[in-house]
């Protein structure tokens, strides 16, 4: 292993479909209001994907401004992952598609299913992958279309989420930046699909009429116990990576956390003792895009001037499975 070998973002892009859908929009869906959302999740609006619109579609725009904010050649990509629990088809996977429509073809390409954690897994593989010398560069997506796999007629669930694609480019570089800490972790005793997940569509339960009909091949969640599972996990893993690179809370310049609820937001960043200034949100524009929200919001945040060269940021997500992650980068 080369000594002084890390990680870095080298490039950021995300893609959010044209269509918004309103609070006001859902009032005319289900029985729910502009206020009920808002007060419960700090969501005003989401962007929802045309029909003909697939992940990989998401994703092959994100990482083209990825790659050229990289400012790379889509042939030195030698790794793809795209973390997605939405993919285009069960097999090939997204990321093959994604390779096609980017032309990576230097590239081996695999999808990673981690749920809304998905993002900062595949950032913890490159990582790990680019400090073994193993690889240079790697692309890593994280994009979901939970517009078909949402219950349009469930108030609980189809108010919190929307569709968005975010890609990094990763590199290596000889610099003392990038990738400092890293720490991904699941509890599958947590795996039961009505705490979070979709029971039906998979090998256990296969599509039938019967299941079409109970709507078992929808996302079904107890947003109750996700929310405290939520805001107890994040901090627990942030404050890991904290400790493992010896850095105080007060040096984060800026915290982005998984973009699922304002009110887990808020309280993960006050559990941590970060400041509300320096906590990234986007959950009002966007919802939950799963594996999509810490990159649409990172790429945001460097175009926004929030983030520049030299910051400090924290990532932290959690989601199904359980499944979580904490990521401390410079930048
Ligand atoms: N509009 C109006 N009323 C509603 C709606 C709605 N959209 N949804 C639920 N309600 C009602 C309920 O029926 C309930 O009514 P009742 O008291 O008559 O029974 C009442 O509002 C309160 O419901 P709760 O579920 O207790 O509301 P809560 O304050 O917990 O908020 C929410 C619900 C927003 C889902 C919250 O629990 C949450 O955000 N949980 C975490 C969700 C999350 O983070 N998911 C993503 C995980 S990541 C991944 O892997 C996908």
């Amino acid at each position: 292993m080369t000594q002084h070998r890390h990680a870095t973002i080298t490039g950021t892009g995300s893609y959010l479909p044209d269509r918004v859908v309103t609070n006001f929009d859902l009032e005319e869906m289900v029985d729910t209001s502009d206020e009920w959302i808002r007060q419960r999740t700090g969501i005003v609006e989401r962007r929802i994907a045309d029909d003909d619109v697939a992940t990989s579609d998401l994703c092959v725009h994100a990482a083209r401004w990825a790659i050229k904010n990289a400012n790379i050649d889509p042939l030195d990509i030698e790794l793809i992952l795209v973390a997605t629990v939405t993919p285009d088809t069960f097999f090939p996977s997204t990321a093959c598609y994604v390779q096609k429509g980017i032309g990576a073809k230097n590239a081996a390409a695999m999808d990673l299913s981690a749920a809304c954690a998905g993002f900062l897994y595949g950032l913890d593989l490159a990582d790990g992958m680019i400090k073994s010398g193993r690889y240079n560069t790697v692309l890593v997506v994280g994009g979901e279309v939970f517009n078909n796999i949402v219950d349009w007629s469930d108030r609980s669930t189809c108010v919190l989420f929307g569709d968005g694609a975010g890609a990094a480019v990763v590199q290596a570089t000889d610099e003392p930046k990038g990738i400092l800490a890293s720490y991904i972790g699941s509890d599958g005793d947590y795996s039961d699909n009505d705490l979070l997940g979709i029971p039906a569509g998979g090998s256990r339960m296969p599509i039938t009429k019967g299941v079409i009909d109970q709507k078992l091949d929808k996302l079904k969640m107890n947003g109750r116990e996700v929310f405290k599972l939520g805001v107890r996990l994040m901090p627990e893993a942030a404050q890991r990576v904290l400790s493992e690179a010896d850095v105080s809370v007060e040096e984060i310049d800026l915290l982005i956390p998984h973009q699922a609820n304002l009110r887990i937001i808020e309280a993960v960043g006050d559990r941590l003792g970060v400041p509300r200034e320096k906590v990234y949100i986007n959950v009002d524009k966007y919802g939950n895009t799963s594996a999509a929200t810490v990159i649409i919001a990172l790429d945001e945040a460097i175009r926004e001037g929030r983030a520049k060269p030299g910051d400090l940021l924290l990532f932290v997500t959690f989601g199904a499975g359980l499944t979580w992650g904490s990521t401390l980068l410079r930048l």
